[in-house]
């Protein structure tokens, strides 16, 4: 069974605002297919990038990074079927024939702005009737944000509100993890314990993760692979393939830091 993303499908609002999608189909692999995405401006139009084609293997994790506007949003939102593909398809595959369900962290986390944040992430749950107030702080804690449960987004500082989004995304237990520089916002010590605590719940739950990111050496501390958009299209694929956890100060950490760079700055 396939989910094909650029088919029209009955999405509720709270979808639309968590980045949440439900498909037909189980957790695992994404098979991008052609895709290219031509935006209308009003100076013409703007072909942002052109017949791509990408697998992500199940339960991978795998990065995208590419320079400021060179599509890496746009590409996302594609393939968690926020935006329709001017052409090409997103399939999602798995091994059983169950729903496969998306988390998407937006590079801003869309909360609601008269909503709490206990309300916000309650807000995706609308249809569960499991949930309980104990799981969104359950996840809520794991992100730091114990003192804030009941705070609304406008008291909240730019990195709180991107956790908040965080822990949106995660408690719907997705099986694809769609993050677009989920940890550009907040201060250094911040953002790697949650490298840290992202990669410890990507290889527990084995979930399938496509994250985002400007920042070479975050690509290469948490990913199996890095693709890399530039000139509308992927100009590089690369496998990562140091021991974890990973030590980004060793020998080996930044000489493939250096490759990465290299092969980088190929073409942009
Ligand atoms: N809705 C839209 N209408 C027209 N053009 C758009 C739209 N959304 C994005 N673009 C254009 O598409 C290009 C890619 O944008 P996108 O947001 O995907 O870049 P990005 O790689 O995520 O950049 P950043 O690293 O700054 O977040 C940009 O030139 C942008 O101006
Ligand atoms: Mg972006």
């Amino acid at each position: 069974m396939v989910f094909v993303a650029s088919e029209t499908r009955q999405a509720t609002d709270a979808d639309d605002v968590a980045g949440v999608s439900h498909g037909t189909s189980a957790a695992g692999a994404i098979h991008v297919r052609n895709l290219t995405k031509v935006f209308d401006t009003e100076e013409g139009t703007e072909t942002v990038f052109e017949d791509v084609s990408f697998d992500i293997e199940p339960g991978s994790f795998v990065t995208l990074i590419g320079r400021s506007g060179s599509g890496k949003s746009t590409m996302l939102n594609i393939i968690s079927n926020v935006l329709e593909p001017t052409a090409g398809t997103v399939e999602f595959e798995g091994t059983q024939n169950d729903e496969v369900t998306l988390g998407h962290v937006f590079q801003s986390p869309r909360l609601l702005p008269w909503n709490t944040c206990v309300q916000n992430i309650e807000y995706v749950h609308e249809n569960n009737p499991e949930y309980t107030r104990d799981l969104a702080e359950e996840y809520m804690d794991l992100v730091g944000l114990t003192e804030h449960y009941d705070k609304y987004p406008s008291q909240l500082s730019g990195g709180q509100r991107q956790r908040v989004g965080i822990t949106r995304a995660l408690s719907i237990d997705p099986e694809i993890l769609i993050m677009d520089e989920p940890f550009s916002n907040l201060d250094e010590i911040t953002a790697e314990a949650l490298r840290e605590e992202l990669i410890d719940i990507w290889q527990k739950l084995g979930k399938t993760v496509f994250f985002v990111t400007h920042d070479i050496t975050e690509a290469i501390e948490l990913s199996d692979r890095i693709l890399m958009l530039g000139d509308g299209r992927i100009f590089d694929d690369m496998s990562i393939d140091l021991e974890r956890p990973r030590d980004v100060d060793s020998e080996e950490f930044l000489k493939v830091r250096q490759d990465a760079i290299n092969r980088f700055h190929a073409i942009t």
